[in-house]
């Protein structure tokens, strides 16, 4: 028996004003898309940003349903979007704002393994830039730190 111990460091800051210009036009537009969020079942305001490689910045949000299973998180609205026009770009940052609530937030499990998969065919991280309505942000290096021992292509084969 051998015991693996899994850890990952982030970064906090406490102040959006701390980030550097391209994070913080990043965080500050997906701020901005998060108020047009389709929420009347949850009131739970959800935007993202994504950074591509060409230096196009790409916005999305939380989609629910009267069918509340149907609904769809603000990261997999914006990222499906992405990849489905813009396949060739890489996803270099990925920004997301929560209006609604001042705790630290971080995307649910779906989320994670969807940026996960666009992680591992980019063959490249994509940094995860969270923020909340307090104003503190947190910097996660890539998808894959969020989800220890995880599924993908590879098991597959
Ligand atoms: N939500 C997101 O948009 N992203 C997440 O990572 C977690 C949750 C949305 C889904 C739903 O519209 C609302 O937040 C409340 O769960």
């Amino acid at each position: 028996m051998k015991k693996i111990n899994y850890q990952f460091e982030y970064l906090k800051y406490e102040n959006l004003s701390e980030l550097d210009s391209e994070r913080k036009k990043l965080v500050e537009a997906s701020k901005k898309i998060a108020l047009k969020a389709y929420v009347p079942y949850s009131n739970f305001h959800v935007g993202a940003a994504v950074l591509l490689d060409d230096g196009k910045i790409i916005l999305g949000n939380n989609q629910e349903n009267a069918s509340y299973p149907v609904g769809v998180c603000a990261e997999r609205t914006l990222l499906s979007y992405v990849h489905a026009n813009f396949p060739d770009k890489k996803k270099i940052k990925l920004a997301i704002s929560v209006l609604d609530t001042d705790k630290d937030v971080s995307p649910c499990g779906l989320c994670r393994q969807s940026i996960l998969e666009y992680e591992n065919i980019q063959s490249q991280p994509i940094e995860i830039v969270l923020h909340n309505n307090t104003g503190s942000v947190i910097i996660i290096p890539s998808a894959s730190s969020l989800l220890p021992l995880h599924f993908d292509s590879e098991m597959l084969s």
